[in-house]
This record gives structure tokens, C-alpha cells and sequence, in this order.
């Protein structure tokens, strides 16, 4: 038996218990006479000690010798320590050891395994099993877990099945570039991996599953950042015979869940904004609503003032700073500098100091007076301390601008509260998107999402203003969810895809299979789909999900421990019928 207890086990109460523990050493301290040995297990760390007194010499020298990392099963007494140490669970006890066995010796890691450790992002991805052996990354994992199993609980009673769909399957277009696999039995054919189970679930509606749910992995070979990596996971979810409202219900109800069992936080409902107005007054599909900072349209009161810049510009708009009206010069500079680097791309910017004696100091005094500047503070809800921080330009640009400024206000002041969840619904998104590249459209979420009731006809001459029975769960600023009610009807479904510029017989090649299952009965139906990678990570009061999957990539999309993707040999070529024209 390698062990009776593990590390984390054992109190008072085991006092004079004999036991064996299993574990790495985490640490050893030789004070000559007496040598400690701090034991690790993923439940916790046990100190071992080994004394002159009682313990045999060549005991005593080989608890000397442990190198860190070593793994070790040692048996003993459970003895009351002479110094407590409150900080830990097991801090009361320590274990007199009688018998040592050394289970496998270790290299020195090439970083320490402690909470801060000395290892870079690099050297602890190439080394990973090292690094989840670390509090942090361990932690978030069991975190994961007990996130997960709540899901599927809370799901399971709520009348979902949850039900696999297959990874080899034909593209299913999310807006992402497919990964692709090689048919050996197929030659010059190829699967893609899903980016999502999309058509797969809306034919399990068909089939008449009525409620499903499936914690899935997803791949998109895509740009990525913080909250993104090339295969990811989903809770995707479809309902059949329901309209928005109903999904909404049910998925508030899920993250209401969540929040109370996991966070201890408990909110009555989720606040819902459409599209339109969430751009307008966070220039964002996705705003942070912790805090307020919200935008302020100003091109009334900004014309005709000689200030060509405003003159000219589609969009004036501002955002009240709270309490940064004490900004040095200096500061403001740098600040103008940030909104000018080329990754957020203003002209420049222009503020308003609200000095505390009612007075304002812009940097256009030239151009507005007092009474102009009043004008602006109550448009913007400034109040005495405030800065108002002003951008113009044509519409999109200047609210995505601003929105990047607001969000970086924030961080500087502290109001992205890890610890504070603000979520909501965001409603009623445009169908379809311009992509001004190619001057295609589209579809802002899949094809396979409906139009708003009566909005069909609106795609013939107006394809931009339709908007669709799509909705995104947004948490503390990241999107968490997307779905929408699809459309069930191959009329509709062609109409759909003749508008994205599919011909008719591309349609049928690719999703022929989907809007033949239309005419043999589909009910209505609608879904969802959360990221639980960004929901874990928010969840845990961060954003970067990479710290919370046990094997992620890096930026370039590489597993630098097992070093893939990676070539493959002449003979694997042959069989799948490739040549590489490198
Ligand atoms: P969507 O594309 O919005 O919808 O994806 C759903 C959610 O998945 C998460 N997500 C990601 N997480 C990590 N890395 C990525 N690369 C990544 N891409 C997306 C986001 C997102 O909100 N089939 C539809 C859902 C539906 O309509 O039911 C879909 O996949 O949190």
C-alpha cells in the first residue's frame, strides 16, 4: 500500500496513528540535528521529520540527501508538532518517519513548484506536468472540474441529454478557417474539425432529442489572444419548440446557478440591451458593465464652433473619467499617445478637466467657452473631478476607439473588480455583416439563424437593417455565449444562403443534408452555445483561459511540450495520398 492518508489529511485527531504517506518532496530543511521534509500531494503538504534522536542514522542521512521533486512513500507516527504552523491544514501534526522508500528520484525542475515560481510562460508550458503541479494552475483545474460538474448537473435535472456528435465531420461555418484531416480511405478528401456541433444538434431537433446539451471540444484555426485558442470547449445547448424568450430563461437560470453555487453571488435578472444600443452607449457588443463611463454623443453641441476637427466628423463622443481630472499634463499626453498607437488608430484626443471649484480646463479653450464645456460635463455626466475624454471621427472607428479607451480607464482605475459579476443580455444583432474587404455579406452569427418575425423581406433591399432572433450572454465585458433561434424551413434556409452568395448547388453540396432534414418534419428550435473556457476563467476572476486548460497552446497555435504540429514522414504522406510542395 503506497499510502494510508494523503498529504492533506491528517490532523490532530491522527495523533499517534501509524500512517504512510506518498508523495514529492517539496522541500527539505536541514538544521544538522533535525531534518524536515515538506511532503506534496495534490490534497495538500505534510511535513515529515527525522530527528538524532530518534531516528537511525542512515534514515537520518538519506531525509538529507532528498532532492526536491523526489517522489517518496515514507510510513511513521503522527506526532504534535512543537510548532504550529496555522497556515496550512495539516499544521498541527507532523509525521516522525520510521521507514523511507525512495519511489522514483527526480531532475531538479527547471523551475521552483512554489505559488510564485521563477519559471517564464515558456520554460512552464515546455514543462507543463511540472507546472500543474503548482497551487495556481492546480487549483484552476479542480476549479474547472467542479464548474463543469455543476453544469451538467444543473443541466441533466433541467431535462437535457447530453449527447456526443462527431469530431470527422464536413465544415460547419462559424466565421473561423476549418482544421482539416486527410482521408486515407478517401483519396484527395478531406474532414473538417467541427468549430462547432452546430447542424449536428439542430438534427438531433429533428430527431426529436427536444433537449440537448454537450460539453464539447470545438476547433478554429483563427487569430488568437487571451480568450482564444484553436480548440477550445463549449456547453452547447439546443431546445426544440421555443422562441427566444424560452432560451433565455433557461440559460439565465444556468448562470444564475453558477454564480450562487460557485461565487456565492446571487442576481435577480440579467439586464438585456440591443445591439444598437449597446454600440451606441458602450461602442461595444460586449460592454463591461461594472462601470458606468458611458458614452455621451456630443456633435449637437460641438458644431459651428470653428473646431474643425469636430465640423467634420460623423461621430463627437465623450466619456466621463471619474476622478482623473487630476491628470497631469504629462499623463494626458501619454494617454493621447495610447489612443494614436496604430492598434486603437485616433487622431488624437481631446479632455475636459471638471476642476473642483465648477470651472473647466479643456484642451480646445480656444474654440468652447465655460458654458459649451458645462454642456458637455452634463451630456457626459461628469461630475466636479472628472475628466471627459472626448474622440471624433467616422462612427464605427470612433466607438470602437473609445470603447478600447474606456475599457483601459478602467483597468488603470481599478474598476474591473475580479471579484464583482456583471452580466447581461445583448439582443436583436444585425443578420448579416458587410465584410467591406470582398463587399460580401455575411451572416454575423452562422447561416443557420433566423431573421426577426416579418424582417425576410427586408433582405432584398436592405440587408444591412435585418436583424436576427440572435443573442449573446455577456460577462464582465467577454462574450460568453451566442445563440439564436434558427431557421427550420428549407425555404428560408435557401433564401439565407442565396443572400450569403452561395449558388444553389454550392448550398445543396455543402448543407444539402441539413434542409433535406427540414422537409421531414423540424420543429422550431433555438440554442445557445457558452465558451466554459471563458466562463471557468471569469468565473475565477481572470481572463486569460490558457491558465485554466491543463495542456494549451501558445500564440503561434504550438504545443511546445509534446512540439506540435509537427512534419510528418514520407510513407504517412504516401498513405494519405499528400505531397508537399514546400
Ligand atoms: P459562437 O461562435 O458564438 O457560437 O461560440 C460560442 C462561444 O464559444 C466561445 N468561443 C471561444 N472560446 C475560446 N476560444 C475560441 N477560439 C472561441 N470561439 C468561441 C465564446 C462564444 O461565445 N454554434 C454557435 C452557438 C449557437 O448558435 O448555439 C457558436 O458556436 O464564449
Amino acid at each position: 500500500m503506497y499510502r494510508s492518508h494523503t498529504c492533506g489529511e491528517l490532523r490532530a485527531s491522527h495523533i499517534d496513528s501509524e500512517v504512510s504517506l506518498s508523495g514529492w518532496v517539496h522541500k527539505v530543511r536541514d538544521k544538522g540535528f533535525v531534518v524536515w521534509v515538506d511532503l506534496r500531494d495534490r490534497y495538500g503538504i505534510t511535513q515529515l521529520v527525522f530527528d538524532e534522536e530518534r531516528t537511525p542514522t542512515d534514515l537520518l542521512e538519506t531525509a538529507r540527501a532528498l532532492g526536491r521533486e523526489t517522489v517518496i512513500k515514507a510510513t511513521g507516527k503522527v506526532i504534535e508538532r512543537a510548532s504550529k504552523n496555522p497556515n496550512i491544514n495539516t499544521g498541527e501534526i507532523e509525521l516522525l518517519v520510521s521507514e523511507l522508500h525512495i519511489l522514483n528520484p527526480a531532475l531538479l525542475p527547471p523551475f521552483t513548484i512554489e505559488n510564485d515560481t521563477d519559471g517564464g510562460e515558456d520554460l512552464r508550458m515546455k514543462y507543463r506536468y511540472l507546472d500543474i503541479r503548482r497551487n495556481a494552475v492546480k487549483n484552476n483545474l479542480i476549479f474547472r472540474h467542479s464548474v463543469t460538474m455543476e453544469v451538467r448537473k444543473y443541466l441533466s435535472d433541467q431535462g437535457f441529454i447530453e449527447v456526443e456528435t462527431p469530431y470527422l465531420i464536413k465544415s460547419t461555418p462559424e466565421g473561423a478557417r476549418d482544421f482539416v484531416v486527410p482521408s486515407r480511405m478517401n483519396e484527395g478528401q478531406f474532414y473538417a474539425l467541427p468549430q462547432s456541433p452546430q447542424t449536428f444538434k439542430q438534427l438531433l431537433m429533428v430527431g426529436g432529442m427536444d433537449r440537448y446539451f454537450q460539453i464539447v471540444k470545438c476547433f478554429r484555426d483563427e487569430d488568437l489572444r487571451a480568450d482564444r485558442q484553436p480548440e477550445f470547449t463549449q456547453i452547447d445547448c439546443e431546445m426544440a419548440f421555443v422562441e427566444q424568450e424560452d432560451v433565455l430563461t433557461a440559460f439565465e437560470g444556468l448562470t444564475k446557478h453558477l454564480l450562487k453555487e460557485i461565487k456565492g453571488v446571487e442576481i435577480d435578472t440579467f439586464p438585456r440591451m440591443t445591439y444598437d444600443e449597446a454600440m451606441q452607449r458602450y461602442g461595444n457588443d460586449k460592454p463591461d458593465i461594472r462601470f458606468a463611463m458611458e458614452f455621451a454623443e456630443l456633435n449637437e453641441m460641438t458644431q459651428h464652433k470653428d473646431f474643425n476637427v469636430f465640423n467634420s466628423a460623423e461621430l463627437v463622443v465623450g466619456i466621463a473619467v471619474p476622478d482623473a481630472a487630476s491628470y497631469t499634463r504629462k499623463e494626458i499626453d501619454a494617454l493621447t499617445d495610447w489612443v494614436k498607437r496604430p492598434q486603437i488608430g485616433a487622431k488624437g484626443m481631446v479632455y475636459v478637466k471638471c476642476n473642483e471649484d465648477g470651472t473647466f480646463k479643456s484642451s480646445v479653450d480656444k474654440f468652447y467657452d465655460q458654458d459649451d464645456l458645462a454642456a458637455w460635463a452634463r451630456l457626459t455626466g461628469a461630475a466636479a473631478g472628472d475628466l471627459i475624454l472626448v474622440l471624433s471621427g467616422n462612427t464605427d472607428e470612433t466607438r470602437t476607439q473609445l470603447s478600447a479607451l474606456r475599457m483601459e480607464m478602467a483597468e488603470r482605475l481599478g474598476l474591473r473588480k475580479a471579484d464583482e459579476f456583471a452580466p447581461l443580455w445583448v439582443v436583436d444583432f444585425p443578420l448579416l455583416e458587410l465584410d467591406k474587404e470582398t463587399g460580401h455579406y455575411h451572416a454575423m452569427h452562422h447561416p443557420f439563424t433566423s431573421p426577426k418575425p416579418g424582417q425576410l423581406k427586408l433582405l432584398d433591399t436592405d440587408p444591412s437593417a435585418v436583424r436576427a432572433n440572435a443573442y449573446d450572454l455577456v460577462l464582465n465585458g467577454n462574450e460568453i455565449g451566442g445563440g439564436s433561434i434558427r431557421i427550420h424551413d428549407r425555404k428560408t434556409q435557401e433564401v439565407m444562403f442565396r443572400h450569403l452568395g452561395f449558388s444553389p448547388e454550392e448550398a445543396k453540396a455543402q448543407f444539402g443534408f441539413l434542409m433535406e432534414a427540414f422537409q421531414y418534419g423540424a420543429p422550431p428550435h433555438g440554442g445557445i452555445a457558452f465558451g466554459l473556457d471563458r466562463l471557468v476563467a471569469i468565473l475565477g476572476g481572470q481572463e486569460t483561459i490558457r491558465d485554466f486548460i491543463a495542456f494549451p497552446k501558445n500564440n503561434s497555435g504550438r504545443d511546445v511540450m509534446i512540439d506540435a504540429p509537427a512534419p510528418i514522414d514520407e510513407e504517412q504522406l504516401k498513405e494519405l495520398h499528400l505531397k508537399l510542395d514546400l
